[in-house]
């Protein structure tokens, strides 16, 4: 069964069994291999994308549920032209990845918190990064780069623009 969906801005048609994890269809039937996988039980939020701007884990989300929807993961942040966002801007400024395996769930959370929040207070982030896990225990540095983008940013756009994203561009890996 095929399912048509939008990633990182261009239109994606994939013909994989329905209850597929949208995590091994973005990695095996894209190649974008920045999402990782960590516990496959939405457990610990290697796997965060975004799903019409809201973060999700992907482990555990069937490919059928995304039909017609704006998927946007780690390689999909940045702008059109190649601009980090600020919060991967942030992400370097603190150096906050150690072995770098969380990183692209924690900025794919922290991304979403700021487009909503550009200054969440510190319970707003424990709220929003709590299901993002960390061996390296690198919860400190997250914290004050997530901080630093509210600053930084107030008058910078702080998410990417799906409203503008190119619709050319359609792509069929039936
Ligand atoms: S791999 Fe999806 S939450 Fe851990
Ligand atoms: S940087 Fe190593 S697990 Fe987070």
């Amino acid at each position: 069964m095929s399912t048509t969906f939008r990633v990182n801005r261009i239109q994606q048609t994939v013909d994989v069994d329905p209850s597929k994890p949208l995590l091994w269809v973005i990695r095996e039937q894209l190649g974008l291999t920045g999402t990782k996988f960590g516990c496959g039980i939405a457990e610990c939020g290697a796997c965060t994308v975004h799903i019409d701007g809201q973060p999700v884990r992907s482990c555990v989300t069937p490919i059928s549920s995304v039909e017609g929807r704006e998927v946007t993961t780690i390689e999909g942040i940045a702008s059109a032209d190649g601009e980090l966002h600020p919060v991967q801007r942030a992400w370097i400024d603190n150096q906050v990845p150690q072995c770098g395996y969380c990183q692209s769930g924690q900025i794919m959370s922290a991304s979403a918190l700021i487009a909503n929040n550009p200054n969440p207070t510190d319970a707003d982030i424990d709220a929003a990064m709590q299901g993002n896990i960390c061996r390296c225990g690198m919860y400190g540095r997250i914290r004050n780069a997530i901080k630093s983008v509210g600053v930084a940013s107030s008058d910078e756009k702080l998410f990417y623009d799906v409203a503008s994203a190119e619709d050319a561009t359609e792509v069929d890996h039936g």
